[in-house]
């Protein structure tokens, strides 16, 4: 029997590849207007990086991360998100130094043992940004105004912006324990799970989707009516900013996010075509993360998209054409000027593909139509007569004869002018 690939694991495959081309070289050239360069760290890390990092009661540590033993006994694991390992390499090469305002991006894929479901799998793929150094809420403005006119670069019309403040190792703790306590009154009321996190971890409670919970959960205390001074400042600066920039968002006081470095500034878009998986993107500031993993104490903040649920959102890309130009010889003599042509072509930077089994002209043409070959070059016996290519012009379905010496200037000239 032939081998499946792994559940939860998805192939992207050529006819599919043109949606990720346009959603990463829209993120390179958006993201670089904004002074974000590109890092790209290891697939895996050391496993204390993400417990230390992500928090050790979150879901994803809890129960999601691959991790294995490696062969010396130490304990890896693939990674869950990237900012994590990007904090390391901003420390482990100080990059902060040379860059008061350091902004980096990457992609690629993320691993998480998660239930696979549409827009959920086990391995998936993020448009990761960050940056460090900068404290003022101005700077989560544009990181929020930024992830918006990515997700519009890319296509997409329907999304909702939602924004919380979970305040900081000030004012949090506080609120926790009041949270807690008004959680452990109720606490028959709640499902097993929130049972558990009044006593691990209660801002989890918050995002608990059980019907049942919901009248209980409702009636909690609020992070908005117990932030410090300086959180409520800054989330009333990062509103007015919006506001000023004209950026409609939602409140929701709920939101908590799935990893524990966040403070203050919280941040999703979602969208409610991708059904119960409605999170295309999610973020927030995380000040105290690099120092928490053994660097200075300096200020991030940043966004992950999710890949696969961006391309399920965007308008259809059509499939990219494979050659501009298609050599079609119709006889064996022809297929030594289809050669030398097509390398002459391709050294040109003009995309060229031939027949390589002796078809015939009809089997030929559906071929290059196929492969969205703007021109047919014909080689056959009346042709070979005359020393002349038949161009075929498959826009404009006209058709022109060139001399076998002049073709290729023919072909570059014609694909260069559009
Ligand atoms: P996150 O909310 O865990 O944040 O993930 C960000 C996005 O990744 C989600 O909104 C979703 O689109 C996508 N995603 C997550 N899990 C899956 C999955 N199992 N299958 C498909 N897509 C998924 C983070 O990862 C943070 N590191 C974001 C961040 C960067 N915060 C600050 N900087």
């Amino acid at each position: 029997m032939a081998i499946q690939s792994v559940k939860g694991t998805k192939d992207l495959l050529p006819d599919e590849i043109a949606a990720w081309h346009r959603i990463e070289g829209t993120a390179r050239a958006l993201f670089a207007l904004y002074g974000y360069r590109e890092i790209r760290t290891p697939i895996f890390e050391v496993t204390d990086l993400f417990a230390r990092g992500i928090g050790q009661e979150t879901d994803i540590v809890s129960k999601e991360m691959y991790t294995f033993e490696d062969r010396d006994g130490g304990s890896l694991t693939l990674r869950p998100e990237a900012t994590a390992g990007i904090v390391r390499a901003v420390i482990e090469h100080n990059l902060i130094n040379t860059d008061p305002a350091l902004k980096v991006y990457t992609t690629g894929p993320m691993f998480r043992r998660e239930r696979p479901q549409k827009g959920r799998y086990r391995q998936f793929h993020q448009v990761n940004v960050e940056v460090f150094g900068v404290t003022s809420p101005s700077i989560d403005v544009e990181v929020v105004e930024m992830a918006l006119a990515y997700l519009q670069g890319c296509g997409l019309t329907q999304y909702e912006l939602v924004l919380n403040s979970v305040g900081d190792a000030k004012c949090r703790p506080a609120y926790v324990e009041t949270l807690r306590t008004a959680l452990r009154a109720q606490s028959g009321k709640l499902c097993a799970d929130c049972q558990r996190r009044t006593e691990t971890n209660p801002l989890r409670v918050l995002d608990c989707k059980v019907p049942d919970d919901q009248p209980v959960i409702e009636s909690l205390p609020r992070i908005s009516d117990h932030l410090c001074d300086e959180c409520r400042a800054h989330f009333a600066e990062v509103r007015r900013e919006l506001e000023l920039l004209q950026i409609p968002y939602r409140l929701s006081h709920r939101l908590v996010r799935g990893l524990d470095y966040y403070i203050r500034t919280t941040f999703e878009v979602l969208s409610g075509e991708l059904g119960a998986q409605n999170s295309v993107l999610g973020g927030g500031r995380y000040d105290g993360l690099v120092k928490e993993l053994g660097g200075p104490d300096i200020p991030g903040i940043g966004f992950a998209l999710g890949m696969e649920r961006l391309v399920m959102l965007i308008p259809p890309v059509p499939v990219e054409a494979r050659c501009e130009v298609f050599l079609a010889p119709l006889v064996p003599e022809a297929r030594d000027f289809a050669l030398r042509l097509q390398r002459q072509l391709r050294k040109a930077g003009v995309s060229a593909m031939t027949d390589h089994e002796g078809r015939g002209l009809k089997s030929q043409m559906k071929r290059a139509d196929k492969l969205g070959a703007r021109f047919v070059a014909i080689l056959g016996e009346d042709e070979m007569a005359k020393a002349r290519w038949t161009i075929r012009d498959m826009k404009a379905s006209t058709q022109e004869e060139v001399g076998l010496d002049a073709a290729a200037e023919y072909l570059i000239k014609e694909t260069t002018v559009g």
